[in-house]
């Protein structure tokens, strides 16, 4: 496995793979969700590519970019070990240099959910996918349902800009509890990591209810916000349950529907979903 840290390394580098190459980007300190692309990509793809950055853009001025975990070299180890070929693990000043000023903006989608309360967030990732595409030149690109907005959005993207890259959503990796992997799950404490547990339950409790037959999208997000006044370290930022195309939330869920959540455990913001019918494909 190579790791190439500047963009004319990569670009040399990548010139060698053989096609299809599968591409998985990543924030890095990586856990199993993440090896979980790299797994696929490698069983569906010839080559396999993955990009550890912790992009700036996609951080609001009061997030966490500063405090974000890193771990380079144990993510290489992981890497290397699930059977990566090349790596690409830029400064980000390779990405975005002095006078950088352009990006690329997917409208509506975005407005909702992640992007009601963080409102530069897909913007940022929007840029650096865009960007990443036009190096790695995937024919595949892996991404994760745990973030189902982002790949909702990143799918218009390639539509949008044309690009040829087939996106490819996985599903999310869970701990034994339910709650779903996340790098910030490292900032949780041992008590608030037991409290996080009310992310999965809210979405198990929605799963129930609808396989008993509740269609009222209200009564859904009403027993969803009554299980997380039961945990007194859950901060809820929205709970949704949306048109799984254009996530306008559902009076009745008559079609395929994205139900999902955001919650602060103390200062700790997780996000988790499921798509109904259960069991049904994101895109
Ligand atoms: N539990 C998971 N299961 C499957 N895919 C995942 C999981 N967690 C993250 N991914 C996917 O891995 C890719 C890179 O995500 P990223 O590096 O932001 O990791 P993360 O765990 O979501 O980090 P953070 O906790 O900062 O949001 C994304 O496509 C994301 O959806
Ligand atoms: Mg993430």
């Amino acid at each position: 496995m190579n790791v190439a840290t500047s963009i004319d390394r990569f670009r040399v580098l990548r010139a060698a793979l053989p096609s299809p190459v599968g591409f998985v980007p990543t924030m890095g300190y990586l856990h199993d969700g993440h090896l979980s692309l790299v797994r696929r990509a490698r069983c569906e793809c010839e080559a396999t590519v993955a990009s550890v950055f912790v992009n700036p853009a996609q951080f609001g001025p009061t997030e966490d970019l500063a405090s974000y975990p890193r771990d380079l070299d144990r993510d290489v180890e992981q890497l290397s070990a699930a059977g990566t070929d090349l790596v690409l693990a830029p400064p980000p000043e390779a990405l975005y240099p002095a006078g950088y000023d352009t990006w690329v903006t997917v409208e509506r989608l975005t407005e909702r959910l992640e992007g009601g309360e963080r409102p530069t967030h897909f913007r940022g990732v929007t840029t650096v996918v865009a960007k990443l595409f036009n190096l790695v030149r995937p024919e595949r690109a892996y991404f994760g349902q745990k973030d189902a907005q982002q790949a909702l959005v990143v799918s218009r993207l390639i539509g949008d800009l044309d690009f040829d890259v087939e996106l490819v959503v996985c599903p999310t990796v869970r701990e034994p509890d339910g709650l779903a992997m996340s790098s910030r799950n490292a900032y949780l404490s041992s008590v608030e990591r037991k409290a996080a547990g009310v992310l999965y339950r809210c979405l198990q409790r929605v799963e129930g209810m609808y396989r008993n037959g509740e269609r009222d999208a209200e009564r859904l997000r009403d027993a969803m916000k009554a299980i997380l006044e039961g945990e007194p370290r859950a901060c809820p930022a929205y709970v949704s349950v949306a048109d799984a195309k254009d996530l306008t939330e559902l009076k009745t869920v008559d079609r395929k529907a994205l139900v999902s959540l955001a919650v602060r455990i103390g200062r700790t913001r997780l996000i988790d979903n499921t798509v109904l019918p259960p069991g049904e494909a994101l895109l």
